[in-house]
């Protein structure tokens, strides 16, 4: 995109007027060398950083190194940055590891804001939106009952039911990619997963963003570096493979016919459905089971709905009008547990403003969502839990939510998402009646482990059948 007559402006007026008259950005005290890097090795970022903003504001900067990286913790500073002006914030930060990870920046998720990138998240948006309508609700229910079934299967003994969640999203996105579902016991599906958390926990890890920071590093004989290259060439051979193998999916119909877009494209959009879509659905599963067991009578509640609006037969999609708890309990967990809680950090592609300080070219921002979504200025008693806020008359708008994002980088799965959550939801709670392992003093641990995306703390559960209609 162009700059905008506004950014214009605002680069001119810069350039004439000393830099003192923008407000300084406030922020905790920088040291040499360091920076604020300290900050950010917290074991829960999204929630200190949001008790950052309590001391410094909604806005504010933190040094790492040389770049400067500003945190939104608002939902009303994280729109003006991420969606009215989008076109100078859409840009994603360079770096070392992330082309690793990437095949050289070329995956729509990290790839930094050009033409090509534009052209790679249009094809993609058009084929998942062509799935979406044509055939992704079928998907969903087919794996919604396969869920049941595996449930069923437990038996009424206690089990962690992440891994079976993980299944269910994996199989929506590799159906829709490349025709095929999975046993939770397949070995290949075992080999992607793995492959795949290898890679993302090992990105996040110290010794692998330090040579970020630190190119001198890079010379360095670096263990964990080597093996994350081991596995991101053991990921492509295996998308490699089965995009060979099942040339039916999405991507590759509408993809490789493409004049701009190379096999490479078509790939890198495979990894970013895999990645982008398993563990966040998954997780928000698992959110939901956590906060029901801490809540039964909420969970009677929806139950209760289903039963009366649907008598007996299992929901459609636009049955969720219908179904006003279901869909205020679903909110509710996105605002809570916003599973990207700090979405993927921005870069400005310009110089610019945010909330009336000046925003050079190159800065890194993050949107803390999860900091939005405590928000005491929007959200009365932010951190209870409390579906009611969003029924009629309770005072909570889900205009207020920004659990994907917004703009230019939007999550790519934003209406996948969101079909998922209700049908896998709906399903669930209609079957089941979710009850804790032991007694109440075995309840879930509702903090979380917070890494790229935000996850419960490993529980068990008991899924006790309900009666048939
Ligand atoms: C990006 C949230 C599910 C694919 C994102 C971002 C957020 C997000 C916050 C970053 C936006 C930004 O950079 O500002 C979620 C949540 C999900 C979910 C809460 C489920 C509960 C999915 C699914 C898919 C997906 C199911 C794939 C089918 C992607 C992709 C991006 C992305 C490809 C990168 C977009 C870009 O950089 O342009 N998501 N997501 N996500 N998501 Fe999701």
């Amino acid at each position: 995109g162009e700059p905008t007559v506004g950014s214009r402006l605002l680069h001119s007026f810069y350039q004439f007027f000393p830099c003192s008259l923008s407000p300084s950005l406030p922020g905790p005290l920088s040291l040499p060398l360091l920076g604020n890097m300290l900050e950010l090795a917290h074991d829960h970022l999204p929630s200190h950083l949001t008790s950052l903003a309590r001391r410094y504001g909604n806005i504010y900067r933190l040094k790492c190194g040389n770049t400067t990286m500003v945190v939104l913790n608002s939902g009303d500073i994280i729109r003006e940055a991420l969606v009215k002006k989008w076109s100078d914030f859409a840009g994603r930060p360079h770096s070392y590891t992330g082309d690793v990870v990437s095949g050289g920046g070329r995956s729509i998720s990290l790839g930094d804001y050009s033409e090509e990138w534009r052209a790679h998240r249009r094809l993609a948006h058009n084929a998942l939106q062509r799935c979406t309508q044509q055939s992704l609700h079928g998907v969903i229910q087919k794996q919604a009952l396969q869920l049941r079934q595996v449930l069923l299967d437990y038996n009424g003994r206690a089990a962690d039911l992440s891994g079976d969640f993980t299944v269910a999203a994996s199989n929506v996105i590799t159906t829709l990619a490349f025709g095929k579902e999975y046993e939770k016991s397949s070995a290949e599906l075992q080999r992607l997963h793995g492959c795949l958390n290898e890679i993302v926990s090992l990105w996040g890890s110290p010794w692998i963003s330090a040579l970020d920071s630190f190119p001198l590093l890079r010379k360095l004989p670096n263990p964990p570096f080597s093996r994350l290259l081991k596995e991101v060439a053991r990921r492509d051979e295996i998308i490699r493979t089965h995009l060979d193998e099942y040339r039916v999916g999405v991507n590759t119909v509408d993809m490789v016919h493409s004049q701009v877009l190379t096999d490479t494209h078509v790939h890198m959009a495979t990894v970013d459905l895999l990645i982008g879509g398993t563990e966040t659905t998954a997780a928000w599963l698992s959110w939901t089971v956590a906060f029901l067991l801490h809540r039964p009578e909420v969970q009677y509640r929806v139950y209760d709905e289903l039963c009366s609006v649907l008598d007996g037969r299992y929901p459609q999609y636009s049955d969720r009008h219908r179904l006003p708890v279901l869909c205020a309990v679903i909110s509710e967990v996105l605002r809570l547990r916003p599973v990207a809680p700090l979405a993927v950090p921005h870069r400005a592609i310009r110089d610019s403003s945010i909330a009336g300080y000046f925003i050079p070219k190159n800065t890194v921002i993050i949107p803390n969502l999860f900091g939005a979504h405590h928000d005491p200025a929007v959200w009365t008693d932010p951190y209870a839990f409390k579906p009611e806020r969003f029924l009629e008359g309770g005072g909570a708008s889900t205009r207020a939510l920004l659990p994907f994002g917004g703009g230019a980088r939007l999550c790519l799965g934003e209406a996948v998402a969101k079909m998922e959550l209700f049908l896998f939801t709906a399903y669930l709670l209609s079957d089941f009646q979710f009850v804790p392992a032991e007694s109440r003093a075995s309840l879930p641990d509702l903090t979380g482990v917070a890494s790229v995306v935000l996850k419960a703390k490993a529980y068990t559960v008991i899924a006790r059948p309900r009666p048939g209609p």
